[in-house]
């Protein structure tokens, strides 16, 4: 069975109110669409767990910052739709910025209404090089709540700030739904599927499988017992290809978010770096 695209919040509340009538356990896949098998395996994550599934794929504007990729984010709706299609999703949410956000109206807090996540998790890692970037995740992943009021929605250890963040929000604001990470997805060759991987030209593309690289080293290591991170680091940084401008390689614990000199149980290994001018970022948990 194909699945409905739906454009405008109405139609698609209309829906989720005949499935909640219906007692169904529903889940919700946000999402940029330009959708690949990381995608997909949220997709069907949600599928195994849920009766009906929703999947929102919107570039949405407040998560950009004035010198970013919005203009040229891809945009392959058609495509997505197939996919949702073959996965067994029940609906597309392909919503316009207008439909989101209103019309004549600035996408800023002088305006709108935004979900602000707390200082002490945003001021580090991407959200120091992406100031506002988790204030328009936090806003927008809570509006598609509000519109789909998911049971459970799945978000990929891919961003695992994001993830933090979102799963910190549904605590702290008592949000009724369940959070359900998913682990990362790779190509064969170690490198983390993500919509920005379009951009890399082939040269780049090699350049960036040194990033997954120098994460597995980490792994390595500490497998064989080295627990200090500024060995860890140093390692790490020797593996990565002269082309690539490192933005950060942190150490955190993923249960407080807090820096670490030591691992210990899972402990978050996140890096950002920038090649030519796409910016990736990958991770990897020590447990
Ligand atoms: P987007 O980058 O499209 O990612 C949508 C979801 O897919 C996120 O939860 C992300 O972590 C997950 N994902 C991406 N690449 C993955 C991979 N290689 N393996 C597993 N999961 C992966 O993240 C966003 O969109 C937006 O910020 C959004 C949450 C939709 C809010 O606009």
């Amino acid at each position: 069975m194909s699945a409905i695209l739906l454009n405008h919040i109405d139609e698609v509340k209309s829906d989720i109110k005949q499935w909640k009538n219906d007692n169904l356990k529903i889940g919700l896949v946000p999402t940029m669409g330009a959708l690949h098998s990381g995608h997909a395996s949220l997709i069907k994550k949600a599928k195994s767990m849920c009766d009906r599934v929703v999947v929102s794929v919107f570039v949405n504007p407040v998560q950009f910052g004035p010198n970013e990729d919005y203009d040229k984010y891809p945009r392959t709706i058609e495509k997505d739709k197939h996919l949702c299609d073959e996965l067994g999703a029940d609906i597309v949410f392909a919503p316009s910025a207008k439909e989101m956000y209103g019309e004549n109206v600035k996408l800023s807090n002088t305006d709108l209404t935004f979900v602000c996540p707390p200082y002490n998790y945003i001021d580090c890692m991407c959200g120091k090089s992406r100031p506002g970037h988790f204030d328009g995740v936090a806003t927008v992943v809570t509006k598609l709540f509000n519109i789909v009021q998911p049971d459970f929605a799945f978000f990929g250890q891919k961003d695992a700030q994001q993830l933090f963040i979102i799963k910190k929000m549904v605590k702290d604001l008592n949000m009724n739904l369940e959070i359900i990470p998913c682990p990362i997805v790779r190509e064969t060759d170690g490198l983390a599927l993500s919509s920005r991987n379009s951009y890399l030209s082939l040269d780049e593309r090699k350049s960036a499988l040194s990033i997954s690289k120098a994460l597995f080293e980490i792994e390595k290591l500490y497998k064989n017992g080295v627990t200090d991170t500024s060995i860890l680091f140093d390692s790490a940084i020797a593996h990565l290809d002269k082309k690539i401008e490192l933005e950060y390689l942190e150490f955190r614990n993923f249960d407080t978010f807090q820096k670490v000199d030591e691992i210990s149980k899972n402990t978050l290994t996140a890096i950002a770096v920038k090649i030519g001018k796409t910016r990736l970022i990958d991770n990897i948990i020590l447990r």
